[in-house]
């Protein structure tokens, strides 16, 4: 039996799919990276716009026509699934099952698909999270630190399909870690969708008195202090729950790589209000001021939706201003898409699609040449940068401020040896999306 995952959507569901791989392995399945070969599909997907969900229904023709030629085949859909959507895509799929209950996905394709293999008792007790994923890197690791929302931004669906903030065990992320880094892995992923708001209750004590907890700061610390080579992320941070704590906890970690996910949104305060973010702009303003004293070097990203609901040119312009004012290394710049079931989609999607593109060109602009300034004055610099493939003869990495670099460099690259670690490079040339250099 051969299974296929398609993987729609963030980071969280690349690490999903890690674990729907590791489940399936359990039960003898075998990958297969040719969909037409599979007897199983497995797809994660992502809700949060609704292109992400035409996709997902985009894909019924083709099992339509594999279900022709191969009548054992099934399919199942997992990730971020919203419960409105779900008659729907039952039509198309065989099962929808809880990303939490993937490890009792043996239960479903049990008997109907002649599984023979049962998963484990003991795994399939486990909690999702707690599953040893099979990593898809060997040296860039995604670990989901917790999942779930509880900030209800008006738009976002994510409180409904991930539910609640769950938090893993401390203990259990640094064993995590620990194993990673000692089979050589290069770049540790910290994932959530808020993981500032992290917590372990260690102690179990209901928050009262002595509470051991673990928030997020220490918990960086504590991996920090894991010995070996690497590199520490995590995404994403929500601009409310960033403590002056978790400040100048990144800036005295040292395997932290200064680079900064903290999504904006908007730089109205209208607009931000009715987008349930609690800050203005000049308070997101002031806590990237306070980043950038503690960390000069710090290389910053933002998300952005343009076109939310009521959202006028006198609105955009505020964020103009704030983006022109903030000077990103990388945004993220999205299309406001109603979503059923969020407060917003009750707000008439005032802005047409001609006027959300229009908007997110403009400051797709503004992007283009801060980053491009950023990146210049990198020219002549020597850095580290984890390679992570190659194509033509051409090295790919990463910097430490995420930026991708190219290394197109003759003789020295015949052989593929410094995938997956680390290099010296010269920054020769930069553009907007990234930098080039030649090994040093
Ligand atoms: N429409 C457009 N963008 C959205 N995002 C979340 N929900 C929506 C939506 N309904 C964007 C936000 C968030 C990122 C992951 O996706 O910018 O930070
Ligand atoms: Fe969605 Fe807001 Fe939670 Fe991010 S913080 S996942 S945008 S509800």
């Amino acid at each position: 039996m051969k299974y296929h995952i398609i993987t729609f959507g963030c980071q969280m569901n690349i690490s999903d799919s890690e674990r729907v791989a590791s489940v399936l392995e359990s039960m003898k399945y075998k990958k297969t990276s040719n969909i037409n070969e599979a007897d199983l599909i497995v797809v994660a997907m992502c809700s949060v716009r609704q292109t992400a969900v035409d996709r997902v229904h985009g894909l019924a023709p083709k099992f339509k026509k594999m279900n022709k030629i191969n009548k054992n085949l099934k399919t199942v859909l997992t990730g971020c699934v919203l419960k409105k959507d779900k008659r729907n895509l039952s039509k198309i799929f065989n099962y929808i099952i809880d990303i939490k209950d993937i490890q009792k996905i043996s239960d479903f394709l049990e008997d109907k698909h002649g599984v023979k293999f049962r998963s484990s008792e003991i795994l399939r007790q486990k909690d999702y999270l707690n599953i040893m994923p099979n990593y898809s890197s060997r040296f860039s690791a995604n670990i989901p630190i917790m999942t779930g929302c509880n900030n209800f931004c008006s738009y976002c669906v994510v409180p409904y399909s991930r539910e609640k903030e769950i938090s893993r065990p401390a203990e259990e992320i640094v064993c995590e870690i620990k194993n990673l880094v000692k089979n050589n892995y290069k770049e540790i992923w910290l994932l959530g969708q808020n993981v500032n708001s992290y917590k372990d209750c260690a102690c179990q004590c209901d928050r009262t008195d002595n509470c051991k907890e673990i928030n997020f700061p220490k918990l960086l610390k504590m991996i920090n202090s894991i010995p070996g080579n690497f590199w520490i992320r995590f995404t994403s941070s929500h601009p409310k729950d960033f403590s002056d704590e978790l400040v100048k906890t990144i800036a005295g970690c040292k395997k932290y790589k200064h680079y900064l996910n903290l999504p904006l949104q908007s730089g109205d305060n209208n607009i931000l209000r009715k987008m349930n973010r609690p800050y203005t702009a000049v308070q997101y303003k002031n806590l990237v001021k306070k980043i950038r004293k503690a960390m000069p070097d710090i290389s910053l990203s933002t998300d952005i939706i343009v076109g939310f609901p009521g959202e006028t040119k006198k609105h955009l312009e505020n964020t103009v201003k704030l983006f022109r004012d903030i000077r990103f290394d990388m945004a993220y710049i999205n299309k406001y898409s109603p979503r059923a079931g969020t407060s917003a989609a009750k707000l008439k999607d005032s802005v047409s699609p001609a006027e959300k593109k229009h908007r997110e060109k403009v400051l797709t602009e503004i992007l283009k040449a801060t980053a491009l300034s950023h990146n210049k004055k990198l020219i002549g610099k020597k850095i580290i940068v984890l390679i992570d493939s190659k194509k033509n003869n051409i090295y790919f990495g990463k910097s430490e401020g995420y930026k991708t670099v190219k290394i197109a460099q003759e003789s020295r690259l015949k052989t593929n040896c410094l995938i997956g670690g680390f290099s010296r490079v010269k920054i020769t040339n930069a553009n907007p999306w990234g930098l080039e250099g030649i090994l040093i």
